[in-house]
């Protein structure tokens, strides 16, 4: 009898959220490429989802693993001991930031910090009304899915937190609602789930006037905008307007684990003092994932790639063009491609799995497919990925 493949060992062993997953048999990474089981390499325009900022397998955050490795790995319970490579992350994090962006709280994952900065604003403000945005996604623990802007995700969980409220996103009329009883907005300042959804230029301050007038924390979930992704370090700074709690993780882990909610000093410290333990994570803030972390954002301050991201995302911009596309759009190397109908955007990501390249669809905007490449993606293969769309497209 042949032995059972890897991907049906994969369908049966491995608890899956879908009943079909991409199934892609990966062996390894390198840069910008994905390897396949047969050591064909295939373009990863996806990034795992807006992780790999600096493509898979950059030899120094590899180099600064081992090195960490070799030093300790967990010693702790997060916020007990004073490990040298969070302090340095949580610095270079913070001279990086605008505003009053002072005190980092590490966690693992992006979830986590979302949870994190919904209990400080309530800690902090001592209401306990939270406002999210239709079609947001903020993660899937409890808290998180709570303030997720869609039904059909949500039914099977309820009840969720109570007192949360729904605005429409980009509906300046809707800021109303946000008051005195309100503890925090919580905003992805570009929607990324609902197919990058890009605010009018005056929202986010006419949102952050509203959130002063009422005291309100206004929270940025940049988990998946973060780390040049947009063009900028963090997308809020296309606009200038400065959030009370940043929210992050993904590409902040340079490929490890890790997340992070970042506020005013005096904010966070609410966590401190009665009952102290505000927050309570054992892995938040892992050696290893902070050493990942430094090394990830030195390069990406040092190497000038976020300065490079508008030319090479005006290339798809400029070059994508086909009969099967309605429309391509974008802020940065963050770009969606709209298509006529789900199933069409469902194939082009199988095609492309056959032909050559990774790309993902949205959760909330079906019928389109996302092009997010790791920042290091050069001019001659953002070229070369535009003719294996076009080729995709071809075969629709
Ligand atoms: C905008 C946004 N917020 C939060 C999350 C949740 O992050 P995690 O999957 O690390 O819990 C995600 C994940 O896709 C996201 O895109």
């Amino acid at each position: 009898m042949q032995n059972p493949s890897m991907r049906n060992l994969f369908m049966q062993y491995l608890g899956l959220p879908s009943e079909a997953p991409m199934g892609f048999e990966a062996s390894r990474a390198d840069g910008v490429f994905i390897y396949n089981k047969d050591g064909e390499k295939f373009y990863d325009l996806v990034s795992g989802v807006s992780v790999s900022n600096l493509g898979h397998q950059h030899p120094e955050i590899v180099q600064a693993v081992k090195d960490q490795i070799d030093k300790h790995m967990h010693l702790m319970v997060y916020g007990e001991f004073v490990q040298p490579v969070q302090v340095e992350l949580a610095e270079l994090l913070i001279e990086n930031l605008a505003g009053n962006l002072n005190s980092v709280y590490f966690v693992n994952s992006g979830s986590e910090a979302i949870e994190g900065a919904m209990k400080l604003a309530k800690r902090y403000t001592g209401r306990s009304e939270i406002i999210a945005f239709k079609n947001a996604y903020h993660g899937s623990t409890h808290g998180a899915l709570s303030l997720l802007g869609d039904e059909t995700f949500k039914r099977n969980y309820r009840p969720l937190l109570p007192d949360i409220r729904q605005l429409r996103f980009n509906v300046k009329e809707d800021l109303q609602q946000i008051t005195g009883k309100t503890a925090a907005v919580v905003l992805e300042p570009i929607q990324s789930e609902a197919g990058i959804c890009i605010p009018d230029d005056d929202y986010l301050r006419n949102l952050r006037q509203r959130c002063d007038e009422t005291g309100t924390l206004l929270v940025f979930d940049e988990i998946q905008t973060g780390f040049g992704r947009t063009g900028k370090l963090f997308a809020h700074e296309h606009w200038n307007v400065i959030p009370d709690i940043l929210c992050i993780a993904k590409a902040f882990g340079g490929g490890m684990p890790l997340g992070a909610f970042v506020a005013n000093k005096q904010v966070m410290d609410s966590f401190k003092t009665n009952p102290m333990l505000g927050h309570i994570t054992t892995f938040g803030g892992h050696p290893v994932s902070c050493a990942a972390a430094l090394a990830n954002l030195k390069i990406l301050l040092r190497d000038d790639l976020i300065s490079q991201v508008e030319a090479k995302a005006a290339l798809y911009f400029s070059h994508l063009k086909h009969p099967k596309i309605k429309k391509v759009w974008g802020k940065g190397l963050f770009i969606g491609i709209e298509l006529e109908t789900p199933e069409e955007a469902a194939k082009v990501m199988a095609i492309g799995v056959r032909i050559g390249f990774i790309t993902d669809l949205f959760l909330f905007k079906p019928n389109a497919f996302r092009i997010g490449a790791p920042l290091i993606i050069t001019e001659n293969q953002i070229m070369e990925t535009i003719k294996l769309i076009h080729q995709a497209l071809d075969e629709l």
